[in-house]
């Protein structure tokens, strides 16, 4: 890349980053943009100056990997930088020049793909035109800060018993993460696969079998009704760059039984973990949430979350318009 191009992306990220702690300080300083399938989309402002820029990265992902449950098999991701008060104008150029790039991937034309953006959650000014191309909010990472404050104390749902999952549990635990996944599917995230059940049940037999468990039940009447599943910051590491607060843990999975919900069992799984991730110091808790699942944002928001980056999409790819 020439200097005058290289000077001309740093002073577009810096602007980006100043943009990004105005509207929301939990944001992240803009990552260095990733290695995309070709040359960065430009966009000019009316001075003829850069305004904006964005990297398209092309992600297949395989039938034996469990990412392929929470998502198309091939995904096209637009990872944006857009300077600027009201990025309205910039992003639908850069949006156009996206769709167009993409109209000629072979690839990206199948059945089983989509094409993504991940957005703050507060730039509202970008909004119109993400849903002009055909995009569609379908996720959203919501964040928890650290109390400031002496720790509330863990208070339990009526007559039900909080405690740590061990490998005699995993069927407990698996018959709980499959009806969750089979529940979030109303809101087209996830994608029942082949191999789901499988490689769900590896993935909750592995991580029993550690030394220290990161899943909860919650038991009433010696019958399991509730599931968390967390990740501490030293496995959270794949999402904490999309926060500035560190250390940062990830909540995974929570899931009430039907005939339960609404008693107080998942907010005595949610306090019990944070009265624990509080203690330790973490700063910040973060999570995914289906954006039109109606249990989850109300209940998240209500322990203490809000949104953080909103996931758009376009499934399959070749909706992009
Ligand atoms: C989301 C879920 C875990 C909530 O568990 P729950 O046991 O029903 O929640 P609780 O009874 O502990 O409710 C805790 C608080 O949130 C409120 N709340 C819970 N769900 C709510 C909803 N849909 N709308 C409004 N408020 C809600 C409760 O009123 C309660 O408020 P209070 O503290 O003032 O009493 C449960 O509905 C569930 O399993 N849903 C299906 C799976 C799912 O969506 N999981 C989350 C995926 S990210």
């Amino acid at each position: 890349m020439p200097w005058v191009v290289r000077d001309a992306v740093r002073d577009v990220n810096r602007a980006v980053g100043r943009r990004w702690q105005a509207i929301d300080p939990l944001l992240p300083d803009p990552a260095a943009l990733p290695t995309g399938c070709g040359a960065p989309l430009v966009v000019n402002g009316d001075n003829g100056r850069l305004a904006g820029l964005g990297v398209c990265v092309h992600h297949h992902i395989p039938a034996e990997s469990l990412n392929q449950t929470w998502g198309a098999a091939d995904r096209f991701t637009l990872v944006p930088r857009l300077a600027g008060q009201d990025v309205g104008a910039p992003a639908d150029l850069l949006l156009t020049h996206w769709r167009d790039h993409l109209a000629v991937v072979g690839a990206a034309r199948g059945p089983d793909t989509s094409a993504g953006v991940v957005w703050p959650s507060q730039d509202i000014t970008g909004i119109r035109a993400l849903l002009r191309h055909g995009l569609q909010p379908l996720t959203v990472i919501a964040a928890r800060t650290r109390p400031n404050g002496p720790p509330a104390a863990p208070r339990g749902g009526y007559g039900v018993t909080i405690r740590p999952a061990g490998l005699a549990d995993a069927e407990r635990v698996l018959d709980l993460e499959l009806r969750l996944i089979r529940y979030d599917m109303h809101f087209g995230g996830p994608v029942w696969r082949a191999a789901t059940d499988r490689l769900v049940r590896e993935e909750i037999l592995s991580s029993l079998a550690r030394p220290v468990t990161w899943t909860w039940l919650a038991e009433r009447a010696g019958r399991a009704v509730g599931l968390l599943v967390a990740q501490p910051p030293q496995d959270s590491g794949w999402i904490a760059g999309m926060t500035s607060l560190s250390p940062a843990a990830y909540l995974q999975t929570m899931f009430v039984d039907h005939a339960e919900r609404g008693t107080g069992i998942g907010a005595a799984l949610a306090r019990s973990l944070h009265a624990q991730l509080d203690a330790a110091g973490v700063a910040v808790t973060l999570l995914h949430h289906s954006q039109v699942n109606p249990l989850s944002g109300p209940f998240w928001y209500r322990m203490g979350y809000r949104p953080l980056w909103t996931s758009w999409e376009a499934r399959p790819a070749s909706a992009l318009r």
